[in-house]
């Protein structure tokens, strides 16, 4: 990303959370009264272009895969609250509201967000504008410029207890990174993730950034026009064993449309999600239950 520029794909993805609240009840599956406001759109509130997201297709795609990507992964987070989890790292949070979102099951928890000096004002920069306060604790961090291997001593300083189970949100960023900060930073969640600790991530697969479909070639020349290219993806076959070297265990890999099919009813699963977008869940050690979805 842009040095001096806040993410505008956070923004993007933050707007389209919001806009699910234009959806009907059976296609609902999150809410997110924040993100339109940091893509300044609906002051603090939502004002969600309901015709769009009702009947333009590719827009409402786009919200209906926000709903069941982080859905997914609030429902993975929840589960390690529940079992008494108390330490959440959101690695590249954007917009994201968890903090806000789940302020109730998350009041014996603390949420550390960490993510781009550019991004990160321009976030707290709107709360403030809209006079909300989040329980979240910031760090800056540039994952391609600073040294990833400080980052658990920098999160400790901030409060983390390094030897407390956490659980680690790393959603929509890896695809914009390159190999050697993917490497270092799971080698520093691995730093922060004594047993019982989890990772959530998304990710494209490496066939979808090498031969990318039609839909996926449209997307990338708008990324690279925001300065945000995709750049990383992972091979799913491989990707155990990619994790198994830096410590942690593949617990679940699912592609979007298969979570799609499984939380949405068939006519709105439709064509939720290209197969090259997938999530991830993870486990350090051999403590603690498996956050694998459950799959019905
Ligand atoms: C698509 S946004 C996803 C934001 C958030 N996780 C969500 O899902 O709403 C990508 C995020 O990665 C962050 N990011 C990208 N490159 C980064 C870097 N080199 N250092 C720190 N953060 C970076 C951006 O600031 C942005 O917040």
């Amino acid at each position: 990303m842009r040095d001096d520029v806040p993410s505008r794909t956070a923004a993007w993805v933050a707007a389209c959370r919001s806009y699910g609240a234009a959806l009907p009840d059976q296609a609902r599956l999150i809410e997110d009264p924040y993100g339109a406001a940091f893509a300044g759109l609906g002051g603090g509130g939502v004002t969600p272009p309901a015709a769009m997201v009702r009947w333009l297709t590719p827009f409402r795609r786009w919200v209906m895969y926000m709903q069941v990507r982080t859905r997914v992964l609030d429902d993975a987070m929840l589960a390690f609250v529940a079992r008494g989890g108390t330490q959440i790292v959101v690695l590249g949070a954007g917009y994201d509201c968890r903090a806000l979102r789940f302020a109730e099951s998350l009041r014996g928890a603390r949420v550390f967000e960490v993510d781009h000096p550019a991004t990160q004002g321009h976030k707290q920069r709107v709360l403030a504008r809209t006079g909300v306060t989040s329980p979240a604790t910031y760090v800056t961090w540039d994952f391609e410029a600073r040294p990833m291997a400080e980052l658990p001593t920098a999160l400790a300083a901030a409060g983390l207890d390094l030897a407390k189970p956490t659980f680690t949100i790393w959603e929509g960023v890896t695809m914009y990174l390159s190999d050697a900060a993917i490497d270092a930073s799971v080698r520093a969640i691995k730093a922060w993730s004594p047993p019982g600790s989890e990772l959530a991530f998304t990710y494209v697969t490496r066939a979808s950034i090498d031969h990318p479909a039609l839909v996926t070639r449209a997307l990338g020349a708008m990324l690279r026009t925001a300065g945000e290219p995709w750049r990383f993806g992972w091979d799913p076959a491989a990707l155990g064993g990619w994790l198994g070297d830096r410590g942690l265990a593949l617990a679940d890999d699912a592609s979007i449309a298969e979570h799609a099919q499984r939380l949405l009813p068939a006519a709105w699963a439709r064509g939720v999600g290209e197969r090259g977008r997938r999530i991830a869940l993870a486990r350090a050690g051999g403590v603690g239950e498996s956050i694998a979805v459950a799959r019905t």
